[in-house]
């Protein structure tokens, strides 16, 4: 069974840049993961879909509204309607030159940089697509540096078979299904949202003894930053990664 270097209560969690170091620079963009790396996180975090002619690039929601100065349903543009997009006005002008990255010019950064990725798929992947970005991940030779992680079960087993060497973690909701979840797909995590986690703090220990390390998101507190390190949590998912490093050096 596949693991993961599973943390003692108060030890340092692995800080984990949201989307990059998405307080500082606009979410999902290279300025954004550049920043996260460079400040020292142990992993940035991104979300990956795919356009309409099957190219995958980073991007949070199903469309491009919120977070370009275009319109539309990722899944429904081509790649070269999306590379004209400008992805960083809308969080400060002084970004606009920033893109919607492709996997592929992530994965190129990655292999220059030894940086480590917590990748996650959004909505459902069908197995044809899901084999498209092993294939990127596996040219580009950085299998050892990322973890994927979905809160779509059919992506998790797409992942589970066309991508089985490259460690796996469930995002969802503390529940009762949740570890047997976690097993059948040979994860080697269960990542749930903080409000869970502080509601039920025993289920940190209870998914270590179950072999499953917890990346929890989306923690901005330095109150539940203290809460989750005393609880043991293998990572925290933050918007504020340099924050979170000083905050471990305080140790
Ligand atoms: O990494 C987990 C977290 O990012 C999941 O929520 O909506 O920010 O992708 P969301
Ligand atoms: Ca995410």
């Amino acid at each position: 069974f596949p693991t993961f270097e599973l943390n003692e209560p108060g030890d340092p969690a692995a800080v984990v840049g949201h989307r990059g170091d998405s307080a500082v620079a606009p979410e999902n963009t290279m300025p954004a993961i550049v920043s996260s790396v460079e400040g020292g996180a142990e992993f940035f975090e991104i979300d990956i879909d795919f356009t309409a002619d099957g190219e995958i690039v980073a991007i949070h929601d199903d469309t491009v509204d919120r977070t370009t100065d275009g319109t539309g349903a990722i899944r429904e543009l081509t790649y070269a309607e999306v590379s004209e997009l400008d992805a960083g006005s809308w969080f400060d002008p002084a970004y606009s030159y920033a893109g919607v990255p492709t996997l592929d010019e992530v994965l190129e950064y990655m292999a220059d940089s030894g940086a480590h990725l917590l990748l996650e798929y959004k909505s459902e992947w069908d197995a044809e697509m899901v084999a498209a970005s092993a294939q990127l991940i596996e040219e580009h030779g950085v299998e050892d540096q990322i973890i994927t992680q979905s809160f779509d079960l059919t992506t998790m087993a797409n992942l589970q078979q066309e991508l089985p060497e490259v460690p796996r973690m469930v995002l969802g909701g503390i529940n009762d299904d949740a570890i047997s979840t976690a097993h059948d797909l040979e994860a080697v995590g269960y990542n749930p949202p903080v409000s869970h986690v502080l509601e039920n703090p025993e289920w940190v220990q209870e998914a270590n003894e179950a072999g499953l390390a917890t990346f929890v998101w989306t923690v901005n507190e330095a109150d539940d930053w203290a809460t989750l390190t005393n609880l043991g949590v293998e990572g925290i998912i933050t918007d504020h990664p340099g924050q979170l490093m000083g905050w471990n050096d305080r140790y």
